[in-house]
């Protein structure tokens, strides 16, 4: 039986699903809410993790204990690191990595956790396919794209800061949770992928859009992600 953890770091990233979902019940645990029950008829655990990286892999875990969730979803928003892709675009994981993990003074690549042997982490093929295609069935006005998400605990609003991320990582959205999210799922064995809306273009002007483009863009996933139940 599948169970699918569905984590937002915000309220407004996961307040769509938890309405649409029949709710069993809501365990607290480390001041987050689990709301579980079943959305389109397919067991699910919703959960608004908080901002940044230690919220997203605290919440993994607990989904992963307590929970046994079978698959890992991230909703939510991002700022575009790619000049082709726009606000209200949707970015789907290819893979995902810590962009402010740094120990190359050691030899270690940019992004790459010392010691673990991997400097990326990949989401599940299968989970990609269906939130493309989820996307373009429930979303067909909006362009889907599958590329990399990069994450730090930092709200990237600066031109320099995001061409250095484009350069180190050939990147296409930055967002404060996703790495977290794929470095924890990975090492507890659970398939994972990495659903964004682009709410800012991650530089001067992303201060004034991100307020703007907030809301439509976590509807648009949202409802994605709600498509994804009928069919997962
Ligand atoms: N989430 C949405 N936009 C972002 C940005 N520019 N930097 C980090 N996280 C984000």
């Amino acid at each position: 039986m599948k169970k699918i953890g569905i984590i937002g770091a915000m309220e407004l990233e996961v307040e769509t699903l938890k309405a649409q979902m029949q709710m069993k019940q809501i365990v607290k645990k480390a001041s987050m809410e689990f709301h579980e029950g079943t959305l389109n008829r397919q067991e699910v655990v919703i959960v608004r993790s908080g901002v940044g990286k230690v919220n997203a892999a605290m919440c993994v875990q607990i989904l992963a204990d307590l929970f046994h969730v079978t698959h890992i979803i991230n909703t939510g928003v991002a700022g575009s690191l790619d000049a082709s892709i726009d606000i209200g675009d949707i970015v789907v994981s290819t893979d995902a990595l810590h962009h402010d993990m740094d120990a190359t003074i050691f030899g270690y690549q940019p992004g790459e956790v010392p010691q673990l042997g991997r400097l990326e982490f990949p989401a599940d093929p299968a989970l990609m396919d269906l939130a493309k295609t989820s996307c373009q069935e429930a979303n067909p006005d909006i362009h889907v794209f599958t590329g990399r998400v990069v994450s730090g605990d930092q709200f990237i609003s600066n031109a320099a800061v995001k061409e250095k991320l484009i350069s180190l990582f050939s990147a296409s959205c930055t967002e404060m949770e996703g790495a977290s999210i794929a470095h924890a799922a990975t090492l507890n064995g659970i398939p994972f992928v990495i659903i964004r809306a682009i709410s800012d273009k991650a530089d001067h002007s992303a201060e004034v859009d991100y307020p703007v483009f907030e809301q439509k863009a976590t509807q648009d996933c949202a409802k994605l992600v709600a498509h994804m139940m009928k069919k997962i």
